[in-house]
């Protein structure tokens, strides 16, 4: 590709000219016919921004506070598995590009590097560990405790993968296989590796995740952990409901970017009916489909606390590595800043619900 990339679109076109044909079906693909996948990134679409002018706007802040840890702007990095096959400092490149702009990295349980490496390449940052329960409990609870040690700040416990997603490539094509790199967080556990004929990744997820999770199992990690706990995959106002009843202290309204179950709403347009149910008790993140900065406006003003990318950092980390997120990330940064400044914001804060209205028919 030549030209300068200005876009996240632009780094995902790059990303798709050099990766081999498995790594990028393992990173862009989503389960069933990916029918969610596509609405993702439409559904934005389907918000029209309603900008207000004449309001001075010459002085811009995009900085909040999130779990009262300040934050340069409200877009995060999402836990996402393997970054070593996109660079080979993977998961280290991206958490030190969170903290040179001053945003939150979330550290997946099936990352290439360990919990201790990334607490080690980018100390400052605000990490938060991802969990996934195990049937083994004794490695739930060793997970949680290095997390701990290592200054991790919150436990984001994803809680849509009883099982694992139908994903149609990783089905015809053994995507992820032992010959990739290792998840770094189980060196000592014996468990960093994929039986390729036993089924491979997905076969991984299903022997050893705890597929009869409850919410009583909420309520036992708030007792072996004093870390604020963040659930991740709430899409429905009911289960937004129970997760207040569970004292958690955030939820990320997250379809796990379409991987999971085919056939969901996209999460923007169940962000707001979760932050209704809510009603300011806990903060509500979301993840999925953003690609730019009005994304983000849009999800801000229908009631999201931040808000997290998942794939834009791979394809940044693609381009070229650490400064690669970092590009991708100041990309949004930016668009974020040009949309507050158009809609007639200053601030976070100035976000109003009404400068987003939903659009009855589909334009595109
Ligand atoms: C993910 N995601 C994910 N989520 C999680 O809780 N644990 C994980 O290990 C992973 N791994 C993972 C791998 C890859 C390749 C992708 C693309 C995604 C889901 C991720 O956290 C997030 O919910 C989505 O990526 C958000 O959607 P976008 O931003 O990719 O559209």
């Amino acid at each position: 590709m030549s030209g300068k990339l200005v876009c996240v679109d632009d780094y995902e076109k790059y990303a798709a000219s050099v990766l081999p044909k498995n790594t990028l079906e393992f990173y862009k693909g989503g389960a069933g016919e990916e029918t969610t996948l596509i609405d993702n990134k439409r559904a934005f679409l389907r918000y029209k921004l309603r900008p207000r002018f004449l309001r001075d706007v010459s002085k811009r802040d995009l900085s909040t506070a999130v779990l009262e840890e300040k934050i340069s702007f409200p877009v995060g990095i999402s836990p996402v598995a393997m970054q070593k096959l996109a660079s080979p400092e993977g998961e280290q490149a991206s958490v030190r590009a969170a903290e040179s702009v001053n945003t939150i990295f979330i550290l997946s349980t099936a990352a290439n590097s360990s919990i201790e490496e990334v607490a080690k390449a980018a100390p400052k940052c605000i990490k938060w560990f991802q969990l996934y329960i195990f049937k083994d409990r004794s490695v739930t609870k060793n997970l949680i405790q290095r997390a701990e040690k290592a200054g991790f700040k919150a436990i984001v416990v994803t809680i849509d993968t009883p099982v694992f997603g139908l994903r149609r490539a990783n089905m015809r094509n053994q995507l992820i296989s032992s010959k990739d790199p290792p998840y770094k967080n189980f060196d000592d556990q014996g468990m960093n590796t994929i039986d390729d004929k036993a089924g491979g990744l997905a076969a991984y997820v299903n022997k050893l995740f705890d597929d009869s999770l409850k919410w009583e199992d909420i309520a036992w990690l708030k007792t072996i952990t004093t870390l604020p706990i963040i659930l991740k995959g709430v899409m429905t106002a009911e289960d937004a409901i129970l997760s207040v009843h569970a004292k958690v202290d955030g939820i990320l309204v997250s379809n796990h970017g379409a991987r999971q179950l085919d056939g969901t709403f996209a999460t923007i347009d169940v962000l707001e009916e979760i932050v209704k149910a809510v009603d300011n008790k806990i903060e509500v993140y979301l993840d999925g489909g953003i690609r730019d900065g009005t994304d983000v406006f849009k999800a801000l003003a229908l009631g999201a606390k931040m808000v997290f990318m998942g794939r834009p950092a791979l394809w940044g980390l693609v381009h070229d590595g650490e400064e690669g997120v970092k590009k991708v990330l100041n990309i949004v940064k930016h668009e974020l800043d040009t949309a507050l400044a158009l809609c007639g914001c200053c601030d976070i804060g100035d976000i109003r619900r009404d400068m987003v209205a939903k659009q009855c028919c589909q334009s595109k």
